[in-house]
């Protein structure tokens, strides 16, 4: 697919989203020769700030990111392609503005309108955008990319839809699950799809569970405002990791078309046994960080964070257990965990095969083996490994873990950040690693349950201590032999 020039039009272009993935994601584009020939970016903005406040302001964005590659040269060259506009985007000059300036001939005609914004701003400002004639087709594309969160449950997600799908069509929206951006997450399709000896493994006769797990070691920042009224579950697991789960369970797509592959994945969310309100505490779970210690340094309990009530019982720390009513899965629980202020950051899919028979042993050391896993290390650690049981050297018959390695990138190459790949995929009108409406809605309608059930308990909530990995929450397991897996290398039992 060729991508066209095309005008950036970055709303919330001051905010820190911005500030440390969008602008040095353009960058980084140029840098790579990736941005065609005319392409500007308009950055809204609140700020009373002139065109070289603002090339300033981008420059020391891009620095921070691109540290010793930061290239003066080519910054020069990218800095022609900036602009910034300023406006408020709660009044409508602002968009009378806008529209006499998008008029100018410097700036392409194919637009792409980034809505880096509180998500209660989405319909006012595509309200304002539609009345300014911004989203009529007749001199080229008009694209507009959704940042997370799309709603809040299942019937705000809904509603947005509606007033999104009276302004726009479907083509011409991209929302956004920056997950699917990273490298290794595209890797799992390529893993599954291009080596034929996963195949007959995948499934229930030889996988006895899943893990997904997305650790951070930071709190909540300065994003107390939106992280309280969000919580875990909405703010990683109804969005990034359901979508990490779709692409580990899904059938083989017939193509990579943007249709094909979303059908594949909303099939699984659709296959996703419902929980039953009354089920909801035995398949998930929900903690909150107390004080404790972060790599050395001692840290805040949620509670003393900025912005937060002293008797909020938003959750950081959620987990959950799913199964998966198809052929190929039925019967395999599936365990999901996310949490802030944990031991260590790391994102991770780790799949556990059932345990072979041990006849063969019989009168030997060997009294029992560890099971194969497929481990997936997403970030920071970008790994496949498959964990094998081998003979260990001398003259016993005793057993050790070793694992078969397929790394994603070698020393000398470069990580290419999620938002490059998917800011490109604007330009060249990819879609197929963006989401489709009803994979949000059935997304929202797997943790709907969850959420209104706690929604409704505000007395309690576990806690657990900053730095460790997070509450006692056992009883999700279906065995006694199934635990959460923390460690990408072989863990000795
Ligand atoms: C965001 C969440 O969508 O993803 C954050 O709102 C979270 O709370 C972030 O920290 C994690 O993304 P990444 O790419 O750093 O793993």
């Amino acid at each position: 697919m060729n991508a066209e020039p095309c005008t950036y039009v970055i709303f919330g272009a001051t905010g820190n989203l911005s500030r440390i993935k969008l602008m040095p994601a353009l960058y980084h584009l140029d840098v790579a020769d990736r941005l065609p020939e005319g392409t500007r970016v308009l950055a809204i903005g609140r700020r009373p700030w002139d065109q070289q406040k603002w090339l300033d302001e981008v420059r020391d964005m891009v620095k921070a990111k691109a540290k010793d590659d930061f290239d003066e040269a080519i910054f020069q060259r990218f800095s022609g392609r900036l602009y910034y506009h300023q406006g408020d985007i709660s009044q409508t000059d602002c968009y009378t503005l806008l529209a006499d300036t998008l008029a100018k001939k410097e700036f392409p005609q194919n637009i792409a309108f980034y809505l880096s914004i509180s998500p209660a701003d989405f319909g006012p400002v595509m309200s304002m955008l539609s009345d300014k004639h911004l989203f009529t087709e007749d001199s080229g594309w008009r694209r507009v990319i959704i940042e997370k969160p799309f709603g809040y449950d299942l019937d705000s997600a809904e509603a947005l839809q509606k007033r999104i799908s009276h302004y726009l069509d479907e083509e011409q929206v991209y929302r956004i699950d920056h997950y699917l951006g990273k490298g290794m997450v595209q890797n799992v399709l390529v893993f599954r799809f291009a080596n034929v000896m996963l195949e007959p493994l995948w499934n229930r006769n030889y996988i006895d569970h899943i893990q997904i797990t997305h650790s951070e070691s930071i709190g909540i920042d300065s994003r107390g405002d939106y992280y309280n009224s969000a919580g875990a579950l909405r703010d990683m697991l109804q969005s990034h990791l359901l979508q990490l789960l779709t692409l580990v369970a899904m059938e083989p797509p017939v193509s990579m078309d943007a249709e094909s592959l979303r059908d594949e994945k909303v099939k699984v969310l659709k296959s996703i046994r419902p929980i039953p309100k009354e089920a909801v505490h035995a398949q998930a779970f929900r903690g909150q960080y107390a004080k404790g210690q972060v790599n050395g340094e001692k840290v805040n309990g949620y509670l003393e964070e900025a912005n937060i009530p002293p008797n909020s019982t938003t959750e950081t720390y959620a987990s959950m257990k799913l199964y998966i009513d198809n052929w190929r899965w039925r019967g395999v629980p599936i365990y999901m965990r996310t949490g802030k202020r944990l031991a260590k950051a790391q994102s991770s899919i780790s799949i556990c095969f059932r345990h072979p028979p041990l006849q063969f042993f019989r009168d030997t050391k060997v009294q029992c083996m560890n099971p194969n896993w497929v481990l997936l290390g997403i970030q920071p650690e970008e790994c496949i490994r498959i964990e094998m049981t081998v003979k260990e050297p001398g003259l016993e018959m005793s057993t050790r873990t070793s694992s078969l390695d397929a790394s994603f990138r070698n020393h000398d190459e470069k990580a290419i950040d999620a938002y490059e790949d998917l800011l490109l995929d604007v330009l060249k009108g990819d879609r197929s690693l963006f989401l489709r409406f009803d994979e949000v809605e059935y997304a929202w309608r797997i943790v709907d349950p969850i959420l209104q059930t706690w929604a409704i308990e505000r007395d309690f909530i576990a806690t657990y201590p900053a730095g460790s990995w997070g509450p006692e929450d056992s009883r999700l397991f279906d065995k006694d032999s199934q635990a959460w897996r923390s460690s990408l290398t072989p863990e000795c039992k």
